[in-house]
């Protein structure tokens, strides 16, 4: 059988404000080091899920656990620090801080004394982080950006890394690269759940695919079988 979840989702209904529907049921579950694709038009809430996962938005129903435990209303930081690392599709680098500095802000919750060998480990990880330690973030390309964006969130070893459309604006290339990072931060035993609008090249790095339309879960599966069904690629996937 399936590993017993390392986060589970039941039933979390929420929003903003008066909209407080825009998720409006959602049900999914993520094995221990496993990696899910979430896909799906514009609007259809995506973001807000990852945001209440996240403890940024407090959801009107519903539970979400991580490990079995309940970790629906706690604050950002508590769910932070319960191994859940959150990369937003924006804001997500300090422009005017040096890419080091943007890594020791990573790790600002973590002992004085591990930040300077989780910032070494990550730097040989990703040699452009080291090559451009010294340089502003501000500097870096749009591809550079998010590695470090995601090299930040590394700093606490999260257990469970979200990621919210970091191909967003890049270049081909730059998304292929980016996705060559990102499979080798899974293989390398973290697990992922990850908005993507390059649905396709998600699918294929993921193990599961989560197709998310008008705040419901239109269908899930794996990976492979959901970019391969003609009707996700017709209805969902444009293609
Ligand atoms: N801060 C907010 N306040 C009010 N409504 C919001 C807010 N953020 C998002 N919404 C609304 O919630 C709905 C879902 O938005 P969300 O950003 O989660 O969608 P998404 O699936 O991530 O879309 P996209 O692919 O465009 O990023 C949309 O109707 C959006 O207008
Ligand atoms: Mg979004």
């Amino acid at each position: 059988m399936h590993d017993a979840p390392l986060l589970q989702v039941d039933g979390i209904v929420g929003g903003y404000g008066a909209a407080d529907e825009i998720l409006k049921g959602i049900d999914l579950a993520l094995a221990p080091r496993r990696m899910a694709a979430i896909v799906g038009p514009n609007g259809a809430g995506k973001s807000t899920l990852l945001k209440a996962i996240a403890g940024l938005l407090k959801p009107k129903s519903g539970r979400i656990l991580l490990d079995g435990g309940v970790i629906t209303g706690l604050p950002p930081r508590g769910i932070a620090a319960r191994g859940i690392a959150f990369v937003p599709q924006e804001a997500n680098i300090f422009p005017s801080l040096t890419v080091r500095e943007n890594l020791e802000m990573g790790g600002y919750l973590e002992p004085r004394g591990k930040v300077a060998a989780r910032v070494d480990a990550l730097m040989a990880r990703f040699p452009i982080l080291a090559e451009k330690r010294r340089r502003a973030a501000r500097t870096l390309s749009g591809g550079q950006r998010q590695i470090l964006a995601m090299a930040m969130a590394l700093m606490v070893e999260p257990r469970l890394l979200l990621l919210d459309e970091p191909s967003a604006g890049l270049s081909p290339k730059a998304a292929e690269s980016l996705f060559d990072g990102i499979a080798a931060i899974h293989a390398e035993g973290t697990a992922i759940l990850m908005v993507e609008q390059n649905a396709l090249e998600a699918l294929a790095i993921a193990e599961e695919g989560i197709v998310l339309v008008d705040g419901r879960v239109a269908r899930t599966g794996q990976a492979a079988a959901l970019a391969a069904d003609a009707d996700v690629r017709r209805l969902f996937l444009g293609g």
